[in-house]
């Protein structure tokens, strides 16, 4: 059985906390759209997928509990706490996305005037729900393309594969997108072994890879993100596969701070370099990657660890949480649950699957 990030029956949710993995296996409930907030902003739940289903849900699971009588009213309420739940995590697109389609979805709903409030409460709530399943089956899809191109372009029988933060399980409703490509070509016997790195300074490559790897029973070893140069030298690397928070309609992806260098490295090693990319975290709206706002995140996340200093007192520090990787580094392509593209094709590639709600 694979891991489970996120736990939901109707009206009830609750999220493993990821702050405290690997030593303790901790849920915690998420009540309503305030604890799904505070959940996502403390990094409790991460990974683009992930924010995304978790606030939706936690908008699903309060609009259970009003008592809302008009159809107008219900409407606002979930426009505003969708409003509030983009503002927790800038970057990935994921939540801004689906704030986008729900609010489109409640424009079109209160243009039926037969519709009573509990049956539009119920169709946000339902269409909210399938958002779990959806992301599942399309990371299942976009891990055999993935795999399937890696295998096609791999010059050894059996692929080892390099991956960065955690794109597993654990940030999505399951399976996982780069993970996943790493999951899928270990089910077909295809992989020779994973590389995960440390990824500093929030560690989700020791902390949640290693701890999925392990879990999994994938033949794998952890590295520094300093060692990354060092691998592609030594150790035939066939390919680096990457997760998004945001690619862009030029194909440039913002990623977890240390994809951009891996990119540049795999360039130089001539290292195929795959990014993983459901159509959820897709965003056509923008052009190239200038346009990205990149987190920043608070100085204590480099200077401790557990609450324990590392680093000198009273040090300067800077913070971004996600770099954007050109496109023309992504050299062995962009990975979706409807195949594997050039960057230069994206665009062209998923328009027949984008809405015009944004999902
Ligand atoms: O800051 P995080 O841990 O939310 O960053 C996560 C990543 O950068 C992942 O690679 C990305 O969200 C894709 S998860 C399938």
């Amino acid at each position: 059985m694979t891991l489970e990030a996120i736990r939901y029956s109707k009206g009830k949710l609750s999220i493993l906390d990821q702050l405290l993995l690997p030593t303790q296996t901790q849920y915690i409930n998420v009540n309503n759209t305030n604890d799904g907030w505070q959940a996502i902003k403390k990094m409790q739940v991460r990974g683009a997928p992930a924010i995304a289903i978790v606030g939706c849900l936690s908008l699903a699971v309060e609009m259970l509990k009003t008592d809302i009588t008009s159809s107008e009213e219900l409407g606002n309420f979930i426009c505003e706490r969708l409003d509030y739940l983009v503002t927790a995590r800038p970057t990935a697109v994921n939540m801004g996305s689906s704030a986008k389609h729900f609010k489109q979805r409640v424009t079109t709903l209160l243009k039926d005037r037969d519709l009573k409030v509990e049956d539009f409460k119920m169709i946000i709530v339902e269409e909210i729900e399938k958002m779990l399943e959806s992301d599942r089956s399309d990371n299942v899809a976009l891990a055999k393309y993935g795999a399937g191109d890696i295998m096609e372009r791999c010059t050894h029988n059996k692929a080892r594969v390099l991956t960065h933060c955690n794109t597993g399980s654990l940030a999505t409703a399951g399976y996982g997108t780069a993970l996943g490509v790493i999951r899928a070509l270990h089910e077909d016997g295809n992989l020779d072994h994973a590389y995960c790195t440390e990824t500093r300074p929030y560690n989700q490559g020791a902390r949640l890879t290693a701890y999925e790897l392990v879990y999994e029973k994938i033949p794998a070893t952890l590295i520094c993100d300093s060692m990354a140069a060092m691998l592609m030298e030594r150790k035939k690397i066939s390919a680096v596969v990457v997760g998004a928070d945001r690619v862009v309609a030029n194909g440039d992806t913002a990623n977890k701070i240390g994809t951009y260098q891996l990119a540049i490295n795999a360039k130089y090693h001539n290292v195929l370099f795959y990014v993983a990319c459901p159509t959820t975290s897709y965003d056509a709206s923008k052009s190239t990657g200038a346009d990205i706002i990149i987190e920043e995140r608070p100085a204590e996340e480099l200077t401790k660890i557990q609450n324990i200093p590392i680093a000198a007192p009273g040090i300067n520090c800077w913070n971004p949480a996600f770099d954007v990787t050109p496109a023309e580094l992504i050299t062995g392509g962009i990975i979706t649950e409807h195949g594997v593209f050039k960057p230069s094709e994206l665009k062209h590639k998923l328009k027949p699957f984008i809405t015009k709600g944004g999902l």
